[in-house]
């Protein structure tokens, strides 16, 4: 079976992908860190995150990269989603997550454009978001826990505007697959929205 959960930035989708791949036992790829570590290859180089052709240079990263701390931060999601806008690098990524996806026993992969693009025929797929203010407070929050310094209007500032790139571009755009299933998780806490999505994908999948 495979799990397509797309959404937007700290919507709660990392959370929920994991959750669900625990509960089926099936393998995760986070296909956000992908895109990361092709965002922060790119500025290591000392390239331009807008042209394209030094994105696609930075798709050659090495392995090891999507261990570096470096690559949660939000100037490297930043980074991601200015690489992610040019169709080169979606293209270089995508046999990558179209092996992850159509391995045997199935998987989960979040993502934006995983019920749209890499696994349109996933037997499970959510959207799952959340109000901007809601998304803001969370990252407001896991940054003061990491022990940084958060400023909250900065922070909203900076998910609206990553919304808006992600929303806006031609290729592969963050777009509810018109067969998903939203789910909204601006009023639920973390529990509520995981078994929430547990039980959307048993009665999706009839399991
Ligand atoms: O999910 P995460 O915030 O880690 O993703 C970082 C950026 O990577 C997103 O803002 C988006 O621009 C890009 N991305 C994408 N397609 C995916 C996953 C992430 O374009 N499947």
């Amino acid at each position: 079976m495979i799990i397509a959960v797309d959404g937007p930035t700290a919507s709660g989708k990392g959370t929920i992908a994991k959750a669900l791949a625990a509960h089926f036992g099936l393998p995760h790829l986070d296909t956000g860190l992908l895109y990361r570590a092709v965002g922060l290859q790119c500025a290591r180089n000392g390239g331009n995150p807008d042209d394209p052709a030094d994105a696609l240079a930075a798709c050659d990263f090495p392995d090891h990269l999507i261990a570096d701390p470096e690559l949660r931060s939000e100037a490297t999601g930043g980074l991601a989603s200015r690489v992610s806008v040019h169709p080169e690098v979606r293209a270089a990524l995508y046999e990558l997550q179209r092996a992850f996806a159509t391995q045997p026993g199935g998987a989960v992969l979040d993502g934006r454009d995983i019920g749209t693009v890499i696994a349109p025929e996933a037997e499970v797929k959510l959207f799952v978001t959340a109000s901007v203010p809601a998304r803001a407070e969370r990252r407001y929050d896991e940054m003061r826990a990491a022990g940084r310094l958060a400023d909250r209007a900065q922070i909203e500032a900076d998910l609206a505007a990553r919304d808006q790139r992600d929303s806006a571009r031609a290729t592969a755009p963050l777009l509810q697959a018109a067969d998903a299933t939203l789910l909204d998780t601006s009023l639920l806490g973390r529990e509520e929205a995981i078994a929430r999505a547990i039980t959307l994908a048993e009665m999706l999948s009839g399991s």
